[in-house]
């Protein structure tokens, strides 16, 4: 039996990216998998691919920044698949400059769909995890240390790290596991955008291995925030 034969997940900002490589990562190991963005094009290559590897998938079009998104996306996904295993909130916007001189609507757009996105998924989430099951949500080196020039983003994953260690501990009497990952620069069209003709620390596909090593832990701490390391071990 292959390590998720069976198991169900949904994952947003699957279309592209470090969604994407966690979607497919899934997808070979067993799970059948959903993918949640806005861009259908890039959702549904990313399915296509999860088919390829022999497994059922979904594609639900959702703005995390929108309350009634978030309910389709849950709805849709309980009446393909009819329980929900596995959640990785990943969907996330990330604009830089200087804060004084930032624009406020932008600002208000990492709000919303990289902390409160993951809150009220999260929430939705809850209601649907009858017999256990894991959460990990994307959060960011930045989540651990400020830098300037990402003083909003920084603060959203701030946010998800925190919000993170304290529901683990409530959902851990329900068998749930919750965790962070924090991820580096990662070669991703984020990072291209904002750090445009720079090399990044990491590729999309050594963030999911780390994924997948979190999800394998038998020793990892309810609310575990953990920094991407991945290739590094490989390299020893
Ligand atoms: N790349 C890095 O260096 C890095 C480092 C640390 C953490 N992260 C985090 O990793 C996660 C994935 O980012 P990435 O680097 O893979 O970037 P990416 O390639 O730009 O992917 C972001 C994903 O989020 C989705 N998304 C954005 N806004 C959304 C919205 N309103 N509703 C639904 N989905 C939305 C995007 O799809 P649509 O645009 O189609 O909606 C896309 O699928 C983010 O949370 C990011 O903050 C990235």
């Amino acid at each position: 039996m292959a390590l998720f034969g069976g198991k169900t997940a949904l994952i947003t900002g699957g279309g592209r990216g470090i969604g994407k490589e966690i979607a497919l990562m899934l997808a070979r190991n067993g799970a059948d998998v959903a993918v949640a963005a806005r861009t259908k094009k890039e959702l549904e290559k990313t399915a296509k691919e999860i088919e390829r590897l022999g497994r059922e998938s979904l594609v639900i079009k959702t703005d995390l920044a929108k309350d009634k998104d978030i309910k389709k996306m849950y709805s849709g996904f309980m009446k393909k698949f009819g329980k929900l295993d596995m959640l990785f909130n990943n969907a996330g916007v990330l604009f830089s400059g200087e804060f004084a001189k930032s624009s406020l609507r932008q600002a208000d757009m990492m709000i919303d769909v990289n902390f409160r996105g993951t809150v009220r998924s999260t929430h939705e989430a809850l209601k649907h995890m009858k017999n256990g099951g894991i959460i990990i949500n994307t959060a960011s080196v930045a989540g651990l240390n400020a830098y300037p020039t990402l003083a909003v983003y920084s603060a959203t994953k701030f946010a998800v790290v925190g919000f993170t260690q304290a529901v683990a501990q409530e959902a851990q009497e329900k068998g749930i596991r919750v965790y962070s990952v924090c991820p580096g620069a990662t070669k991703t069209k984020m990072f291209d955008k904002v750090y445009p003709g720079q090399n990044a620390e990491y590729t999309p596909g050594e963030v999911a291995e780390e994924v997948l090593e979190m999800i394998r832990s038998k020793t990892l701490k309810p609310g575990s925030a953990v920094v991407v390391k991945h290739h590094k071990k490989q390299k020893k």
